[in-house]
């Protein structure tokens, strides 16, 4: 395997199979420092001041995130526990030449019982497990943090799925974090279907960003189940308008869903309530697919759930008519407002909440299919 020095001096290797290096060209070393040593580990010891900290590593390769994990437990004097995943074990041989140990500091007995999967010392309890991320053992809530060090998603997207999103999450503890050097918009994506909360941070050097997706733990968190209406009529869709004390909002009329009562005959209600006049309601529309966190509290996330809905006879409610430009307007706060919009021209992004946006995406995409 070849050589290659990058940009902070440190060497790393071509993988020829694939035509991808095992690190950052902007920096090895630094990337390995920044992304896996301060944004995962150091972040993991303060989470959790005592005890053991658990790592689970996707992709070993020449154990530099390893060996970087060994210093800072050295230097914290916390006891590291290492899994680390690789269906394609480097030899000493390839790994020696790069010069990691000495780069570190660190005797080159420690870099070479990691690349061969032995025990390290008391210091890290580190175990190779030579299988790939869908086919080894993992356990659930086991890590802190997990590495994703995985080759860059255009030499290995099959690693940048949501099922195996899903598998890390299921691993890491309550709380815990994946860091990865990626900070692509698609991947980003990949881990919020898959349940994680994920920020985009600064990155390495060269690097402007990169991903840190948090298992959210809220013990005290709630759900807060609401139901809405989607009326279409005419090419027109019934909207409210309501002054919040975030501002003017636009959204479905409906609302929050009580004990005892199903989503239909929560609809029926709020119509009742807010139209002043029944509802028919119709087929599901949509159930909300992302974690939408309340804008009102952050211990609530909303399940919002839209149904088709229709009038069994003349709009009986006040009809404030097309409300286009109600936005901005000095409409008396908590007031509410009804009235319609083109189906043609409203946009997804017009309504403030994201779940109302979702519904009115798939209204659009059930049209589109017919
Ligand atoms: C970017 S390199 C990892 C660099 C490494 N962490 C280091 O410090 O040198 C990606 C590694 O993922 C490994 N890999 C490939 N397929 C994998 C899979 N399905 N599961 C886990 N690792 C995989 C590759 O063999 C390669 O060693």
């Amino acid at each position: 395997m070849k050589l290659r020095e990058t940009k902070d001096g440190s060497h790393t290797l071509h993988n020829p199979e694939m035509d991808v290096f095992y690190h950052s060209v902007h920096g090895a070393w630094a990337e390995t420092q920044h992304v896996f040593g301060a944004m995962g580990l150091e972040e993991a010891c303060a989470r959790r001041p005592e005890g053991p900290i658990h790592i689970l590593e996707v992709g070993l390769g020449t154990g530099l995130n390893v060996l970087d994990a060994w210093v800072r437990a050295k230097s914290a004097n916390r006891l590291v526990v290492v899994r680390s995943l690789e269906p394609k074990p480097l030899s000493w041989s390839d790994v020696a030449p790069l010069g990691h140990a000495a780069l570190a500091e660190v005797p080159e007995e420690v870099l070479r019982n990691i690349v061969a999967g032995h025990h390290v010392d008391g210091q890290m309890d580190f175990t190779r497990v030579d299988a790939g991320v869908m086919d080894a053992a993992l356990e659930e809530g086991w890590a802190d943090v997990v590495y994703f060090d995985a080759f860059a998603p255009a030499a290995q997207p099959e690693l940048w799925t949501v099922p195996v999103m899903d598998r890390m999450r299921w691993a890491l503890k309550p709380g815990g974090q994946l860091v990865t050097y990626c900070a692509k918009g698609d991947v980003r994506r990949t881990m919020e279907e898959a349940g994680f909360l994920v920020d985009r941070i600064p990155g390495p050097p060269g690097k402007r960003e990169m991903l840190r997706a948090t298992k959210v733990a809220r013990p005290q968190g709630r759900f807060n189940v609401r139901a809405y209406m989607v009326v279409v009529q005419e090419g027109k869709v019934l909207v409210s308008y309501e002054r919040l004390p975030m501002g003017g909002v636009m959204k479905f009329p409906g609302g929050g869903v009580e004990w005892g009562e199903g989503p239909a005959a929560a609809i029926r209600r709020e119509a009742l309530e807010e139209l002043g006049q029944s509802v028919m309601v119709d087929a599901l529309l949509h159930v909300s697919q992302k974690a939408h966190i309340s804008s009102f509290d952050e211990n609530q996330q909303v399940l919002a759930i839209h149904h088709l809905a229709r009038f069994d006879g003349p709009v009986r409610f006040e009809d404030d008519g097309m409300l286009e430009d109600v936005f901005g307007k000095g409409v008396p706060m908590m007031d509410q407002k009804l009235g319609w919009r083109d189906v043609h021209t409203l946009q997804p992004q017009d309504f403030h909440f994201a779940s109302d946006r979702e519904a009115w995406e798939a209204w659009q995409k059930s049209q589109a299919a017919g």
